[in-house]
């Protein structure tokens, strides 16, 4: 248990078990958790130029209050930090400063860093070990739990990396003070996510809380970021490598992932807004297929716009060049996809998706069709 009295999320999975600890002001207590994981009080935190402005004096209190030194590397901000070139400048840099495979590697900010530093923990000295400290509501609920990392490259995003699991995770409420509502807002997306996956009491309580949560009651942001891991937690536990059910986290990625490409992974669509579209679209196209009532992504596109999110492709910016052939042509660049056919994480109700394979190109093409004409009328 921390200072402040909450317990962690375990994450079990044999030998590569880990804690995720949840809770305000745990920077100041970051020495203390990482101790008990360290070999010698010396490690590397990697960062981006905006975390270390906002953020780093506070990690620095805190792990000098443990006498752990630190040196750190500091990273562009932004989407484009997850390439081959910063991969490289990173191991390079580890390498410098004298990283041992016994060592633990700090990520220190969202999803481009957590993402990054792990895939560079994966290769450097064929694999460290490495902590998560992620600084906003997305790399919280679910970059930095369940051990994906990678990279983006051209023909898309995360097409290159690793599985390797975090040796800790430390997810403090306090940092999502100095985050951009609009950013908050893109990390909501995925918290409502877990509800529409497989939990319709959360959803239903994130339906009365999500209002005063993103307003900043660190309460309620405790207890969503805590029940986001728990689900995701107990998911990765059953299926680490994404042989079954961990896809089920992917509802309204393929739709978005497509959509983000489109905007050139651009800050006109965050992740999270894509996720957000990509879930309404998926529900949507599954009552058009007769799974669940229309009821149920009416009632999701209800919340997010609530919450300030986009929920359709009406609520796109209105510079992107898209039709119906470009969103397949993405679609189909996703990992899920199998001999050729989709495989879409669909949805019977709020809380009850559920992974559909071999799903027909041509009906989510007339699907898609059938949206953007709506769009334009
Ligand atoms: N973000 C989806 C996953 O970790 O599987």
């Amino acid at each position: 248990m921390t200072e402040n009295g909450h317990d962690p999320v375990r994450v079990s999975l044999g030998e590569r078990s880990y804690d995720i600890h949840v809770g305000a002001r745990l920077l100041e207590q970051a020495g203390a958790l990482l101790s008990p994981a360290l070999h010698r009080s010396r490690i590397v935190v990697v960062t981006d130029e905006n975390v270390a402005d906002a953020q780093l004096d506070r990690l620095a209190a805190g792990l000098a209050r443990s006498d752990i030194e630190f040196r750190e590397v500091v990273l562009p901000a932004g989407e484009t930090t997850k390439s081959f070139a910063q991969l490289e400048r990173l191991v390079s840099d580890l390498i410098d400063l004298g990283v041992e495979r016994s060592d633990v590697i700090v990520a220190f900010g969202g999803g481009v860093v957590g993402d990054l530093v792990g895939f560079a923990a994966a290769v450097v000295r064929r694999g460290c070990r490495y902590a998560q400290i992620p600084t906003t509501l997305l790399s919280q609920v679910d970059s930095s739990v369940g051990g994906k990392t990678a990279i983006n490259v051209a023909q898309g995003k995360n097409l290159v990396g690793a599985f390797h699991q975090p040796t800790i995770v430390i997810a403090d409420i306090t940092a999502l003070e100095t985050l951009s509502p609009r950013q908050l807002r893109a990390g909501y997306a995925e918290v409502v996510k877990y509800g529409a996956i497989a939990d319709a009491a959360f959803f239903a309580w994130l339906e009365n809380n999500g209002a005063a949560l993103l307003g900043g009651d660190e309460a309620l942001r405790r207890i969503a970021v805590k029940r986001s891991c728990e689900a995701k937690a107990a998911i990765v536990a059953a299926d680490e490598r994404e042989s079954g059910e961990r896809a089920l986290l992917n509802l309204g990625h393929t739709f978005g992932h497509a959509l983000e490409a489109i905007y050139g992974y651009s800050d006109a669509l965050l992740h999270g807004e894509a996720v957000a579209i990509g879930m309404t679209l998926a529900f949507e196209y599954s009552a058009r297929q007769g799974l669940g009532p229309p009821g149920a992504g009416k009632r999701l596109a209800d919340h997010l716009r609530a919450a300030g999110l986009p929920a359709d492709l009406d609520d796109l910016p209105a510079d992107g060049d898209f039709n119906e052939d470009r969103i397949i042509e993405h679609m189909m660049q996703d990992k899920k996809v199998e001999s050729g056919a989709l495989t879409l994480i669909l949805a019977e109700d709020i809380g009850a998706a559920r992974i559909v394979k071999d799903v027909p190109v041509d009906q989510v093409r007339v699907f898609l069709k059938e949206k953007i004409a709506a769009r334009r009328r």
